[in-house]
Formats: structure tokens, C-alpha cells, sequence
């Protein structure tokens, strides 16, 4: 029987970075505000010539890295990205040429927003498993500092930038690797976090741009909701699936969108909160890119071991959501 494992990880934050105090000095907030909140005390902002494809390949060339694999042997590259260098083309094509992914590999961008990660890990699992592929790069980034109104404080101080990759391959050895991944959508709450306009509903103007139409819109306590009912619904589904129980767990790496929504799930779920991976206080929401920053620093710093069960669990505009089992 074969798996599909995750050989390598590696994440990239840029250099600079904001903190409360600094926002609280561009618009009217402050510190104990964002931090009781959120739990966000800073977030990295990428440079003004870092386009989204600079971050995700510097953390690609760090996945490779820890995977001991070279770009010449990707064959599957998906960027998961709500921020990509261009609407045209895929921001995985720019990737591709940069780090000389090979011209043979399918290279191409998905669209699910904070879940694209775990999106994009249940695409490349599925077709590692059937043997078209060999090797799959899986990048979320951001530079999400592009779409954000930074004179809007409802909205401006959870957001950061930056980019997670994984690599992944398939090994004939059963139950190790991806043992389980499940994906949702709910159409409907589309409206809840969205860029109202520069796309083809609502074309670029010089009106969209003075209405501030290519800025997130948020309707964050909905959003807030939202996530902690799905997140629960996917972790409970994936560990019954499994006939695991939800102790059983050594890690769950949710989403960073906010440690009170971590919060509020790790006591609908009954688990300590020293069983969830955070690190949004240095890093704030980086959507796509939040699970494999989280899940880069979790194995580099040793919280995760040989034999571990490992949940992620995610969910974002769209509105998405989804879960992948891993046994490391
Ligand atoms: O990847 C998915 C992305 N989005 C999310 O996950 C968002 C989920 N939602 C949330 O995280 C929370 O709803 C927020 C952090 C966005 C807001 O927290 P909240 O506890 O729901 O606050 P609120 O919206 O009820 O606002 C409370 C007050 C309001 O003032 P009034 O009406 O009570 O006078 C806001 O105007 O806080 C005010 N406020 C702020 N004050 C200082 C809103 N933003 C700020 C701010 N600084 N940055």
C-alpha cells in the first residue's frame, strides 16, 4: 500500500515588521485592543518590490531544502494564494520559471483563500496517489499588505504577509503520510470576506479605486462564527472517520485568524490549548500561507515526533474550510 508524505517544509516571513504600536500610530487603536482581541502583537510586511512569487519562493527553495530535493524533480507546483503577482497568469507559473521547476511540470493557482493549503494538500494528494505525478511543490503566500485599507481598523491590524511551502511525494509504506483530508465550501457566505471589485463582476475604474473597492471587505464577527462551527465539524468528522478520538491528537495547527477563535474551538472540542500550534502573535493572518508558516515552525522546534498525529484545520473566505490528517 502507498502513501503520500510530506518530505519537506519551509516557510519565509519578510524582513519588515509592524507592530500594534506602529498601527496604533497610523489608525485608532492600540495595543491592549489588537492583542486582547486577536492575540496579534506584530505581523511581517513584505518590501515594495516583493511581489507574492518572491515570497513563496523563498519559502519553496526552504522546503526543498528539508526534503533534500532539487526543483528539477517537481512535476505538480500549486500556489494557494488570495494575493497572486498578476490576475494573469498563475502566480505558479512565475514560481515555476524562477526556481526552474522543469517546462514538462503542471503548474497552476487555486483560489480558497486562508483554506488554500490544506486545498491544495488534498489536490496534490490525490494525484501523487494515482501515479501521474512524482514530486508536488505546495506553496501558500500572501502579500496580503496589497489588500488591505490600511486607514480601516477594523480590518487592517490582523493581516501580515509571508509564504509556507511543503513537498511531497509518494512512498510504498502504509499509514504514514496524509491518512486523511476533507474539503467544504458554503457558497452562500461568500459576501462575508471578499474584494468587491477588480474582477470581471466589477472591473477596475477610476470609481472602484476612489471607493476603495479593492480592499478586503470583512464581516468579521459572522466570519468569527463561522469558523469555530466548521472547525469543530471537520475535526470531529476526520477523527471518527479514522476511529481515532479526538485525544488522540498530539497537534492540532488551525488557522490563524484569531486565538479566541482557537480558543473557543479548543473548548467545544474538550482539548487543551497547549495542543494547538500558535504563533499569530508574530505573525497575524497570512491566509493562505498560516498552516505551513505554523507547521514549519512545529516540526523546526520540536513539537512534532516521529509516529505523531498532526490535524490541520482550516477555513476561509469563499467561505471554505477543510482538514488533513497527517501521521509523521
Ligand atoms: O481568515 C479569516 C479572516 N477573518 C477572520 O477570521 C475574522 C474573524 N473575526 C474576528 O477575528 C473578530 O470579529 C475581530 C477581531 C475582527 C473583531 O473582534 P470583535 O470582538 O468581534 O470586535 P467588534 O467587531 O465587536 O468591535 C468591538 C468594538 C467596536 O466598537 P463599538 O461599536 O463597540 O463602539 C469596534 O468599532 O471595537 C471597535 N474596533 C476597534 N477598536 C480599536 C474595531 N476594530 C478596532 C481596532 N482598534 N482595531
Amino acid at each position: 500500500m502507498a502513501s503520500v508524505i510530506i518530505a519537506g517544509v519551509g516557510a519565509y516571513a519578510p524582513e519588515r515588521v509592524l507592530t500594534n504600536q506602529d498601527l496604533a500610530k497610523m489608525v485608532d487603536t492600540s495595543d491592549e485592543w489588537i492583542f486582547s482581541r486577536s492575540g496579534i502583537r506584530e505581523r511581517h510586511i513584505a518590501a515594495d518590490d516583493e511581489a507574492c512569487s518572491d515570497l513563496a519562493i523563498k519559502s519553496a527553495m526552504a522546503a526543498l531544502k528539508d526534503a533534500n530535493m532539487s526543483a528539477a524533480e517537481v512535476d505538480l507546483l500549486i500556489v494557494a494564494t488570495a494575493t497572486p503577482d498578476y490576475t494573469l497568469p498563475a502566480t505558479a507559473c512565475v514560481v515555476q520559471h524562477k526556481l526552474g521547476v522543469p517546462p514538462h511540470a503542471t503548474c497552476f493557482d487555486i483560489a480558497a483563500a486562508c483554506s488554500g493549503f490544506v486545498y491544495a494538500l488534498e489536490i496534490a494528494y490525490g494525484q501523487l496517489l494515482t501515479g501521474r505525478y512524482k514530486c508536488a511543490l505546495i506553496i501558500g503566500a500572501e502579500k496580503l499588505s496589497t489588500i488591505v485599507d490600511w486607514s480601516d481598523r477594523t480590518t487592517c491590524v490582523l493581516f501580515g504577509d509571508g509564504a509556507g511551502s511543503a513537498v511531497l511525494k509518494k512512498v510504498e509504506q502504509s499509514g504514514i503520510g496524509i491518512i486523511g483530508s476533507d474539503l467544504g465550501a458554503d457558497g452562500e457566505l461568500t459576501e462575508y470576506l471578499y474584494t468587491p471589485a477588480g474582477g470581471s463582476r466589477c472591473p477596475a475604474s477610476a470609481k472602484t479605486v476612489a471607493d476603495k473597492g479593492h480592499f478586503l471587505k470583512m464581516k468579521g464577527k459572522e466570519i468569527f462564527k463561522n469558523a469555530v462551527r466548521v472547525m469543530e465539524t471537520v475535526a470531529r468528522e476526520m477523527v471518527e472517520q479514522h476511529n481515532l478520538r479526538l485525544d488522540q491528537i498530539d497537534l492540532v495547527i488551525p488557522h490563524q485568524a484569531n486565538v479566541r477563535i482557537v480558543e473557543a474551538l479548543a473548548s467545544n472540542l474538550g482539548l487543551p490549548m497547549d495542543r494547538f500550534f500558535m504563533n499569530i502573535d508574530r505573525f497575524g493572518n497570512t491566509s493562505s500561507a498560516s498552516i505551513p508558516i505554523a507547521l514549519d515552525e512545529a516540526r523546526r522546534s520540536g513539537r512534532i515526533k516521529p509516529g505523531d498525529l498532526t490535524l490541520l484545520v482550516a477555513f476561509g473566505a469563499g467561505f471554505t474550510y477543510g482538514s488533513t490528517l497527517i501521521r509523521w
